[in-house]
């Protein structure tokens, strides 16, 4: 994957949506401008505006949906800034840095088999709506712990989504692995030219990437480094991948499941 020319401008942007999903927040807002140019995999990095210093730091939120001139973001509170994400509230202002980073690759051909993990499912939305457009077949897993996670599944309108929990207590007791295994299987002959879109916890994207070695597949991967800038400049969220350390901001977040080192 290439590393991609910044289209990225900082904007104010007014909320206009703001609603728990499960276990979940989900946060629209009008950002016209990002709107215009977001592609599938691409990011923004978000904070509220006005003086607060605590958080200092944006975060860094897959890009869910994009609808006219609104960005929607899928925000799991797992700690301070996300938290405050939270309590985002109709007519507030963020400070929203993007479109930022590559983007998935949709120039394949072969069936697209997307597979998510927790709120790794939320840059998969927009993806797969894309490639459903595009006339791509489509086959999309995601795998939650429990059901109040995996309620937000309900957000994927544009696809058929096979859902598992780790408890059963939402569609298959199962681990999304098993679910991308069965649909590799099913697929026969062609799951040696289909390609995996994945996003989620590093142990289900190592797991996936090695089932979609034994299918002969492609697999290209969001990976969720720590980020502070967002642009390239800290150094902060290097991975390693292609034999040498790469900002997963600007460089990524997307690389090809061949390219990257797992750690
Ligand atoms: C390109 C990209 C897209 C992302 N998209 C989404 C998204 O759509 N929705 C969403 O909810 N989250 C997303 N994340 C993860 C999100 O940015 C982090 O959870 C968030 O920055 C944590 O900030 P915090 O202050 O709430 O937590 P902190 O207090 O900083 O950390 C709380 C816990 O979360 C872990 N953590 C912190 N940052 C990350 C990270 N980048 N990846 C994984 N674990 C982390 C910490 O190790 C710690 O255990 C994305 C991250 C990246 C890099
Ligand atoms: S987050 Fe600063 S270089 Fe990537």
């Amino acid at each position: 994957m290439e590393t991609v020319p910044a289209q990225a401008d900082l904007y104010q942007c007014p909320v206009v949506e703001s609603r728990t999903v499960g276990a979940y927040h989900l946060i629209a807002f009008v950002a016209g401008e990002i709107a215009a140019v977001a592609r599938p995999g691409q990011f923004v990095m978000i904070r509220q505006s006005g003086p607060a210093l605590d958080p200092l730091l944006p975060r860094p939120m897959g890009i869910h949906a994009v609808e006219a001139d609104l960005v929607k973001v899928l925000v799991e509170p797992v700690g301070k800034g996300t938290v405050v994400l939270t309590d985002a509230r109709v007519g507030d202002r963020y400070s929203v840095l993007g479109p930022l980073g590559n983007g998935f690759d949709l120039s394949g051909e072969g069936t697209a088999v997307i597979v998510g993990g927790g709120v790794g499912m939320a840059p998969l939305a927009l993806l797969a709506g894309t490639l459903a457009g595009r006339g791509r077949d489509v086959r999309c897993q995601l795998g939650f712990k429990t059901r109040v996670q995996a309620v937000a599944a309900e957000l994927f309108r544009d696809v058929d989504v096979d859902i598992c929990t780790e408890d059963g207590t939402m569609g298959r007791k199962a681990m999304v692995s098993e679910l991308l295994v069965e649909c590799l299987t099913d697929l026969g002959p062609a799951a040696a030219e289909a390609e995996l879109f994945v996003c989620g916890p590093g142990a289900m994207m190592r797991a996936a990437v090695e089932t979609a070695r034994e299918y002969g597949a492609d697999a290209q991967v969001s990976v969720a480094a720590h980020m502070a800038c967002g642009v390239g400049a800290c150094q902060g969220c290097v991975v390693r991948a292609g034999g040498e350390y790469r900002c997963a901001c600007n460089q990524g977040p997307v690389f090809r499941a061949g390219e990257l080192e797992w750690r």
